[in-house]
């Protein structure tokens, strides 16, 4: 049955330790995406409520030819988390010439299996994967053939993660691995209509809180804990202040979990913040990457949901 080895990950119990011996517990939205975390994140990407996914698929099939014409010939094309499939194969699709695809991903497993399905699909392609922490400080593999360009390719409004500071941290980490006339094609997701933004949090479907769930049973099954799945509930909100979407998961008792043998103790309606989802003004992302970056070009849809925008480093 269990052919998988689990091993105790030192950095993760570290990190979920730290986050639930604050005020407010909080755990790190990244251990979302176990295996079965992924395949719920694709389903939600599918829920009519998700606007963001097919809003961003559909404003890059509509800009193919402008975005193609933006990041050049013979560039390596370096994606930060492999696991938008569908955006990268549109852009391998139309890009005539790249000198090499480096998809930059966490999971071996997971970047290992990408790497032999594009080599089925791509003979051609030169791929040069990565599997590090992106977060973390990283360098880029050396790359066999001669190329224009480095750019790299962030979609998804991934970054809405980051705490803006954090994000401003993690651009400049980035931008030291760019010289000029380098970039990074970059989506995000705009603000909009609150109901709107919490509609696409909180699906009819539950499927959205199926995925906040998903994060203690992965802890459950990494780290040896107790988390009863049964006795914490979704919940999803825009906080206008901080112009952000926020996760928790509710504690609908007065409860203790036990993780490697360490107790902690959630009260009644105490809550574990699980996740920021960051949404920008076009204006207020151009601020935040003006110190390293250029925004060069915006491509939006009718609806101004979702923004791609190529960034020059400076
Ligand atoms: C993958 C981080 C962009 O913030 O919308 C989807 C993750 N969380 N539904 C997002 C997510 C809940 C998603 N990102």
């Amino acid at each position: 049955m269990d052919e998988q080895i689990t091993m105790t990950s030192p950095q993760m119990l570290k990190e979920v330790i730290e986050g639930l011996e604050k005020d407010q517990k909080e755990l790190p939205s990244k251990y979302f995406y176990d295996q079965r975390g992924s395949r719920l994140f694709e389903e939600i990407t599918q829920l009519d409520e998700y606007y963001p996914t097919r809003t961003e698929i559909s404003i890059m099939r509509n800009n193919m030819p402008d975005i193609i014409r933006t990041l050049g010939n013979d560039i390596v094309l370096a994606e930060l988390g492999s696991g938008s499939s569908k955006k990268t194969r549109l852009l391998l699709d139309h890009l005539p010439c790249i000198s090499s695809y480096v998809p930059i991903e966490i999971s071996e497993q997971y970047l290992t299996n990408v790497v032999q399905k594009l080599n089925q699909e791509y003979p051609d392609l030169q791929i040069d994967p990565v599997c590090t922490d992106y977060t973390t400080p990283f360098q880029l593999p050396a790359i066999s053939k001669p190329y224009s360009n480095i750019v790299f390719f962030y979609p998804g409004s991934t970054i809405g993660n980051f705490h803006p500071p954090q994000a401003k941290a993690f651009l400049s980490n980035l931008s030291t691995l760019l010289d000029s006339g380098d970039g990074m094609l970059v989506g995000i997701d705009l603000k909009k209509d609150i109901s709107k933004l919490e509609a696409a949090y909180n699906d009819s479907q539950g499927v959205t809180a199926s995925f906040n769930k998903n994060i203690l049973q992965h802890i459950n099954q990494k780290l040896n804990a107790n988390f009863n799945l049964d006795h914490f509930r979704h919940k999803a909100f825009y906080n206008n202040d901080e112009g952000r979407i926020e996760m928790h998961l509710v504690s609908t008792r007065n409860q203790t979990v036990i993780i490697e043998g360490q107790e902690f103790h959630f009260g009644r309606n105490e809550s574990i913040h699980t996740e920021n989802s960051y949404k920008y003004s076009i204006a207020e992302f151009n601020n935040l990457v003006n110190e390293w970056f250029s925004m060069e070009k915006v491509w939006t849809d009718a609806n101004d949901y979702f923004s791609i925008q190529y960034l020059q480093k400076k």
